[in-house]
């Protein structure tokens, strides 16, 4: 009986007939391939050069600056803090003076809950640096109002219902109050009709203006009457 593993026994007669003669050229190219993949697979063999168009290393990253001594003044009080240059005016704020009205929504720019007035002037203190910020006004929404003493605006928000989880609303109040100054400054919007004149304060000019101010809940037409009321008592144009 002959041996299964017999070449003789075993390989297909017709498939050995296609298959090309092995020369000893052949045998050494493949040899000298598989070589060179091992080399490279192992570790400390020498790296290949990488093509000329392949991307750059990233940088190395660069030491943390040390610590500033700065002073914020923040709802009227003088604060002294050690902070981090890179410590943004929205961290300084919550995370070393405790006032977390202040609110961190996306960190970026794009949602308006952490804005606080600066001067009088509303900005996002995400994208601001504490640092920066010394030698200014600052006023966030527990320097607006007090229970029992609310801002006006704070007042409407509650009256007209224009919140539902609150996460949003500091900011809201603290833009809403700076839009009434920037209307009343003669400030156009948009939508305004004419850039020369200062526009009154239509829905859809409320409503332009507050479109920095992201609500999830979608409270939007009762932040717009709020508005509205408080922009009716001291009338803007
Ligand atoms: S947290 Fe600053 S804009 Fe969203
Ligand atoms: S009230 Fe919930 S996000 Fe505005």
């Amino acid at each position: 009986m002959s041996d299964p593993l017999d070449d003789a026994d075993c390989v297909d007669p017709h498939l050995h007939a296609t298959l090309p003669a092995p020369t000893r050229r052949g045998f050494l190219k493949s040899a000298g391939a598989a070589t060179g993949a091992l080399a490279t697979a192992l570790p400390g063999a020498p790296v290949a050069a990488a093509p000329a168009d392949a991307a750059p290393p990233p940088p190395a990253p660069r030491p943390a600056s040390p610590p500033r001594r700065i002073t914020l003044t923040v709802n009227g009080a003088r604060h002294e803090l050690l902070v981090e240059p890179r410590v943004t005016l929205l961290d300084a704020l919550r995370e070393h003076l405790a006032l977390y009205g202040t609110k961190k929504g996306c960190d970026r720019g794009q949602c308006g809950a952490c804005t606080v007035l600066v001067d009088g002037r509303r900005i996002n203190s995400c994208l601001t640096l504490a640092v920066m910020q010394e030698d200014r006004a600052i006023t966030t929404i527990e320097g607006l109002g007090q229970p029992g003493a609310l801002h006006a605006m704070q007042a409407a928000f509650i009256e007209h219902d224009a919140f539902q989880c609150g996460y949003c609303t500091p900011g809201q109040i603290c833009s809403a109050v700076a839009l009434l100054q920037e209307a009343r400054d003669g400030q156009a919007s948009a939508v305004s009709a004419d850039l020369r004149q200062p526009a009154a304060l239509s829905d859809d000019e409320i409503r332009e203006r507050m479109s920095g101010n992201l609500c999830r809940c979608g409270a939007y037409p009762n932040i717009v009457t709020a508005v509205r009321v408080v922009a009716a008592i001291r009338p803007v144009a």
